[in-house]
């Protein structure tokens, strides 16, 4: 791919490695940089590097009206050689295809896609913040352009990446966290976008967020549209672990996001000392099965939030229900010591995993 370097003068960009004073949080800076490429005339084009800066667009851009916009979310690391690796970029690149594929967007090849950002963090390589814990969150995203009000797949789309110098979504150390289980809102149906980052599920989030934080939960479990089935919690999967040292996340259905952090862990299985496997989750069993202790531990896997223990859940009528102590447990709190350890280079990764 020709990508075009319009770059900022060496005066007005990082020109000494980021060590920043204090917690740099979760996606709020960015590096001095941006990725973009256009699909116009049914092919992509005109892929460059740019400062990152605010974008033209007309007020007819089909994305802001129709919702066709998706995005990724992918991290890199500094090793101890001081290079910088993207850890299963593949994935997050197949899976932004998938996603294009759900909200009918033209697919960007998995090679474009990976070439796109490795260029940019070569540019803004010197923004990876120097912090322990720390990464380069990387957020594709693909939104249409074309400035038309009728309703039908856009003609014309950007691809732009940003990178956002990060730390812990939830905090430095684990925390374990209080979902909500409402039956009053759902994140997907089949047969929907459910299984696609396209914007629009996480604006259909928002309103069941409040509903959480209303009920001192810090996210929702989301059920299938039956109120039947635990699906996922919208920025992770579940999953929980059974005294046997069983971890289950529930089967992938076409209402859930495939996490990438629960592909990894099904990839892993053995290593991370636990059986691990898909099934479907039957909201009564698991309740009933915390309740006689037979689930001792349970979470959430995904990229920005790794691994998230939760502590309890609370459903609408303010009933509690506490997983164990309610702390974090001890297997959580391994197979987040070696999954980290795998993405910061400190112990080795399945082939290919760390690029
Ligand atoms: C990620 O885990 O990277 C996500 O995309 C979740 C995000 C909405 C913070």
């Amino acid at each position: 791919m020709d990508i075009k370097y319009n770059l900022k003068p060496a005066s007005e960009r990082r020109t000494e490695p980021f060590e920043p004073q204090g917690d740099v949080g979760f996606g709020k800076l960015r590096t001095d940089h941006m990725f973009m490429m256009d699909y116009k005339d049914g092919q992509w084009q005109n892929a460059r590097i740019l400062p990152y800066g605010p974008f033209e667009m007309m007020p007819g851009a089909m994305a802001l009206h129709y919702g066709q916009s998706i995005f990724e979310g992918a991290k890199a690391f500094m090793h101890d050689d001081g290079e910088i690796y993207t850890f299963r970029l593949d994935k997050n690149a197949q899976r932004l295809n998938r996603s294009a594929d759900i909200v009918c967007i033209p697919n960007i090849p998995e090679a474009v896609q990976l070439e796109a950002i490795n260029a940019l963090i070569d540019v803004d390589r010197l923004w990876f913040p120097r912090q322990e814990g720390a990464c380069l969150y990387i957020r594709p995203f693909v939104f249409a352009t074309e400035d038309r009000l009728s309703v039908s797949p856009a003609n014309q789309y950007t691809f732009c990446v940003v990178l956002s110098p990060s730390g812990a979504y939830y905090g430095k150390n684990l925390n374990a966290i209080r979902l909500l289980i409402t039956t009053q809102f759902h994140r997907a149906v089949s047969g929907g976008t459910g299984a696609s980052k396209a914007a629009g599920n996480y604006a259909a989030s928002l309103r069941a967020g409040k509903a959480a934080a209303e009920h001192g939960a810090a996210q929702v479990l989301y059920l299938d549209s039956t109120n039947q089935y635990i699906e996922e919690v919208g920025a992770m999967n579940h999953f929980h672990i059974r005294k046997d040292g069983t971890l289950i996340i529930p089967e992938f259905t076409d209402t859930i996001l495939r996490s990438i952090t629960s592909e990894s862990i099904l990839a892993l299985g053995e290593e991370l000392g636990c059986e691990v496997r898909q099934e479907t989750v039957k909201l009564s069993d698991f309740i009933a099965d915390i309740e006689a202790g037979e689930i001792v531990e349970a979470g959430g896997f995904g990229t920005a939030a790794v691994v998230s223990p939760v502590g309890s859940y609370i459903f609408e009528d303010g009933r509690i229900v506490t997983v164990g102590d309610g702390k974090v447990g001890e297997r959580i709190s391994h197979i987040y010591k070696v999954y980290t350890e795998m993405q910061k280079g400190l112990r080795p990764a399945p082939e290919g995993w760390v690029r």
